[in-house]
């Protein structure tokens, strides 16, 4: 590579219209750090013709992002189109075919086909650089392959979702209901028009198996995460986790149980007192735990255009010092299968609110139940409300299986005082 390399966007929404704005305001430290001058040659977008706020010369954009594979004058391809499918996926596989390096953003691509990239990159000698796909102002990636590298990582987790972080910590700090806050979010700009996949857990679950990966030195797991969103999280659990010492967080959870691989993505009740439960807002945290280190913190904002693009000029840098590395870490050869710990046979304790009619006998019926499924109570509080005629019960266990769950709440689920699907909240010691 010569003093000026050559870039070609493809995608210039939200991420790649600041990305551009950033690359040009800090052309000279980048050429200081890197010995490198990046040059934006040519802008791939869907419609060429729509308004957009950066004015760039016409002949910067390229109608068919495809063909930027077969220019000899990128040497970069940045793809900031988005999406596991589609055009995001063939120009990422036909541009590292082609021996052009890639960066980019997307974590659905990356969890999904980051093993078959990385091959292929690795074959071809030419980078696949993803910093932006997770926690985007976290440099977790880059932290695991560089700067944890000495550590033998048993445990890796946080929150890796700024919407939800933002809906939880919302909805106890303001008092307000789940609803109000996602259309506050909304406004601000925290939540998408569709945020499904946000309130789900399943880009969370997208970023963790990339986690994961990287810690573990294992391929992208094809297990299926136990992944459970925040949809059914109300105001009334946040406020009696508040009144019992904790706060609810949706955690990613990945680590390794007797030589297999367990990923959990789930809301938890975690102590007021810890670390995660006092990051806030559209903050991100991820917490590595590993030898000789100890446990390693990094946290900051997780998604928007300035944090991504410090993410996406952290990788171009990495490209232009002729940093060529395996993009998970270690070879391919060297990455192996892992199979997957059974969820069933994971021990925590739990929360439950159980809603029922407020009749003489129902509280020994509800708890026979937990005795049936050998779970013992540690604490239970009882709330009436005489005029409706129901009561809630809510009750703390000690640790128990999954499994024993399961098969409590769907007995209980059966029970006749019991008047809709309870609510369970795993407790994690964090
Ligand atoms: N937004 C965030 O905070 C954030 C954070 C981290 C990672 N990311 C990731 O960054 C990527 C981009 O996100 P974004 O928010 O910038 O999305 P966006 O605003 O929707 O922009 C997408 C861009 O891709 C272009 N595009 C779509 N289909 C195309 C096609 N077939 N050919 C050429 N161009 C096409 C669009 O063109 P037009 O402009 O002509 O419509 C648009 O410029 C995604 O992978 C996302 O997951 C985003």
């Amino acid at each position: 590579m010569n003093n000026y390399t050559n870039i070609a966007l493809a995608g210039f929404g939200n991420i790649g219209g600041y990305f551009y704005k950033i690359i040009n305001k800090n052309i000279k430290n980048i050429y200081l750090k890197t010995g490198n001058y990046p040059l934006i040659k040519y802008i791939a977008v869907k419609n060429i013709n729509k308004k957009r706020k950066i004015k760039i010369p016409k002949k910067k954009y390229v109608k068919n992002p495809m063909s930027l594979v077969f220019k000899d004058d990128v040497d970069i391809i940045v793809e900031l189109i988005g999406g596991a499918e589609g055009m995001a996926k063939k120009l990422v596989f036909e541009a590292l075919k082609n021996k052009k390096h890639v960066i980019t953003a997307n974590k659905a691509l990356i969890s999904k086909y980051g093993d078959k990239l990385a091959s292929i990159a690795e074959k071809n000698n030419v980078n696949l650089e993803y910093e932006a796909s997770v926690a985007g102002g976290v440099p977790i990636i880059r932290s695991i392959k560089e700067g944890l590298i000495a550590n033998k990582i048993n445990k890796i987790y946080g929150i890796l979702n700024g919407t939800t972080n933002y809906i939880l910590s919302s909805m106890e700090n303001k008092n307000k209901s789940f609803n109000d806050i996602l259309n506050k979010a909304k406004q601000l700009g925290f939540a998408e028009t569709n945020p499904e996949s946000d309130l789900n857990g399943s880009d969370s679950a997208d970023k963790l198996r990339i986690l994961s990966s990287l810690a573990f030195n294992k391929f992208i797991s094809k297990n299926k995460i136990l992944t459970e969103g925040i949809q059914s999280i109300n105001l009334t659990d946040i406020m009696y986790a508040k009144n019992l010492g904790y706060k609810i967080k949706l955690l990613s959870i990945s680590e390794i149980k007797r030589n297999k691989l367990m990923e959990r993505v789930h809301p938890c009740l975690i102590s007021k007192n810890s670390y995660i439960a006092k990051i806030d807002g559209v903050l991100n945290a991820v917490v590595v735990d590993g030898l000789p280190i100890g446990k390693s913190v990094l946290q900051g904002e997780g998604a928007g255009p300035g944090p991504t693009s410090s993410a996406l000029i952290s990788d171009l840098c990495s490209i232009l010092k002729n940093e060529i590395n395996y993009p998970f870490g270690v070879s391919v050869k060297s990455r192996k299968k892992i199979s997957s710990f059974n969820t069933l046979d994971h021990l925590c304790s739990s929360y439950l609110r159980i809603e029922v009619k407020d009749l003489p006998g129902v509280l020994s019926s509800i708890t026979k139940i937990f005795a049936k499924n050998k779970i013992s109570i540690k604490n239970l509080i009882q709330k009436p409300d005489k005029v409706k005629k129901i009561a809630s019960i809510i009750i703390i266990t000690h640790e128990n299986s999954e499994k024993n769950f399961q098969n409590l709440l769907s007995h209980l689920n059966k029970n006749r005082y019991v008047l809709k699907n309870p609510t369970f909240i795993r407790i994690e010691s964090v």
